[in-house]
């Protein structure tokens, strides 16, 4: 008799993983999950360690950063106590990458570069025909060697900051030498892309490396800061100017990057600004984004970097009763922000992310991304009680893929003539679904009985 409901129930979880692929999402859209590996020195409960990360909330996982060996001109680890196990090293590579065991959906990749690196030294790399192909070997190695799927470039950015006009030309190029030795070994290429129409034009010859990259990591976000010295949104959607995520999905595909190929960024955390005076405070006058700020903010107690703040010390502080916060909705950016006598947090929640996927799912884009998983509420301190949740944020991107695909899928059927079965092939599927869960589901309930 237990081995009869051993039996069954292991056929119950085949046919789950079966038909639904069942680690991870299942809406067939990319979520893809940047880890920055430094938020483990977060103090309290603010540290992050891999162990923290839900696989099931993502398809494609990406560990930040590696840098760049100059003198060798290869991948090495910015954090080798960290990263590696040498020298009773905690191995993170390693870790990161062990999690595709139990959860089979997932693609870990490793990324190189970030804002700290700088750009020159990219630059110059990426200008030498013979350091890129030793580059190309190397880190083709560097990602073998500790089990990625792939690897994402995130060089901040071509011809800024220290690069030169001719960083265009060279990073396609450099794009297009790695894609020929990554495609042998089935590994993915992609990378992160500024999201400003002045980095856009000067960085990336975007038809070019729409061929060669698997997809196009679209960093939509820090449109607005401190560095304004005036209030903002951090990730508008739209706006009456070109600082918006409409803006730059629109101009991307304008340049000829397929849909298909470009991942919506959305921020997991917000900018912090410290008026100069403090916004006449009356029920009648709702305050407004655009005030004039200092060109610092304030600091969050787990993120400690002043004019950022991650959603999981935004939402902690925005309970506080003690600190009189008021919230407010900015209809044009469609984000919301808070304002607490002179502090203002400007921050996207649960509805501006989900009419950001929206609009993805609109433009048919690949999926969404997000940076960082770190600074979700991912202990679920937020939440209360029978109430609680964590990952509210990243749980909310999943929900809202599913929410605009069905409603997608509902407007096409809408438009045709009554009884017009528009998804004939996707009906098989499910009800052969159904019947086999009816199958188990008897079998394991007979047991019961
Ligand atoms: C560029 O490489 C040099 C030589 O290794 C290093 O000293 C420098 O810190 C690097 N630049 C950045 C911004 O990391
Ligand atoms: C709440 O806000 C008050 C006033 O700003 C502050 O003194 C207190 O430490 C805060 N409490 C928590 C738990 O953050
Ligand atoms: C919050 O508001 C109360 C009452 O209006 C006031 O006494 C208190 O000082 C305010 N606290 C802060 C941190 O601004
Ligand atoms: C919000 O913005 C939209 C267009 O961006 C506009 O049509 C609408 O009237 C605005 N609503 C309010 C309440 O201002």
């Amino acid at each position: 008799m237990k081995m009869w409901f051993l039996s069954s129930l292991v056929i119950f979880l085949s046919v789950n993983v079966v038909l639904n692929g069942a680690t991870g999402p299942t809406h067939g859209k990319v979520v893809v999950c940047y880890l920055g590996s430094w938020a483990v020195y977060r103090p309290d409960r603010g540290s992050f360690a891999i162990e923290h990360v839900d696989p099931t909330l993502c398809t494609h996982l990406i560990y930040s950063f590696a840098g760049l060996n100059v003198k060798e001109d290869s991948m090495r680890a910015l954090d080798p106590w960290q990263d590696l196990t040498e020298d009773y090293g905690k191995g993170g590579y390693q870790r990161i990458t062990a999690l595709k065991n139990k959860y089979p959906h997932l693609k870990v990749s490793l990324a190189i570069g970030g804002w700290n690196e700088g750009s020159s030294n990219y630059s110059m790399l990426a200008a030498d025909p013979k350091r890129r192909s030793r580059f190309v070997a190397n880190s083709l190695d560097f990602i073998r060697k500790y089990k990625f799927d792939g690897l994402d470039l995130d060089w901040e950015f071509p011809g800024k900051r220290g690069g030169t006009t001719e960083d265009k030309v060279n990073f396609m190029l450099l794009v297009k030498e790695l894609k020929a030795a990554f495609r042998k070994h089935n590994l993915l290429l992609t990378a992160a892309f500024g999201a400003g129409k002045d980095t856009i034009d000067v960085a990336y010859d975007v038809e070019g490396l729409s061929i060669f990259l698997d997809f196009i990591h679209m960093m939509c976000y820090d449109y607005h800061g401190a560095w304004d010295r005036k209030t903002g949104a951090n990730a508008p959607l739209r706006s009456t100017d070109i600082l918006s995520v409409e803006y730059t999905i629109n101009y991307m595909i304008k340049l000829g990057a397929p849909p298909s190929k470009l991942v919506l960024g959305l921020p997991l955390y917000g900018r912090t600004f410290k008026l100069q005076e403090a916004l006449p405070h009356s029920p009648k006058r709702k305050p407004r984004l655009g005030a004039l700020a200092e060109n610092v903010g304030f600091q969050g107690p787990f993120t400690r970097e002043s004019g950022f703040m991650g959603y999981n010390e935004i939402c902690l502080e925005l309970k506080n009763k003690s600190s009189n916060w008021s919230k407010f909705w900015d209809n044009e950016s469609r984000t919301p922000f808070a304002v607490s006598g002179k502090n203002v947090i400007a921050y996207d929640d649960e509805q501006s992310i989900a009419e950001k996927v929206q609009f993805a799912m609109e433009k048919g884009l690949a999926g969404a991304m997000v940076w960082s998983i770190d600074t979700d509420d991912f202990l679920g301190d937020c939440s209360a009680g029978e109430d609680f949740v964590n990952f509210p944020l990243m749980r909310y991107i999943d929900k809202a893929i599913w929410q605009s695909l069905r409603d997608l899928e509902n407007a096409v059927l809408h438009g045709r003539n009554a009884g017009d079965d528009g998804n004939s092939g996707t009906g098989v599927v499910k009800s052969a679904r159904g019947v086999l869960y009816i199958v188990v589901s008897v079998l394991v309930f007979r047991f019961f009985k």
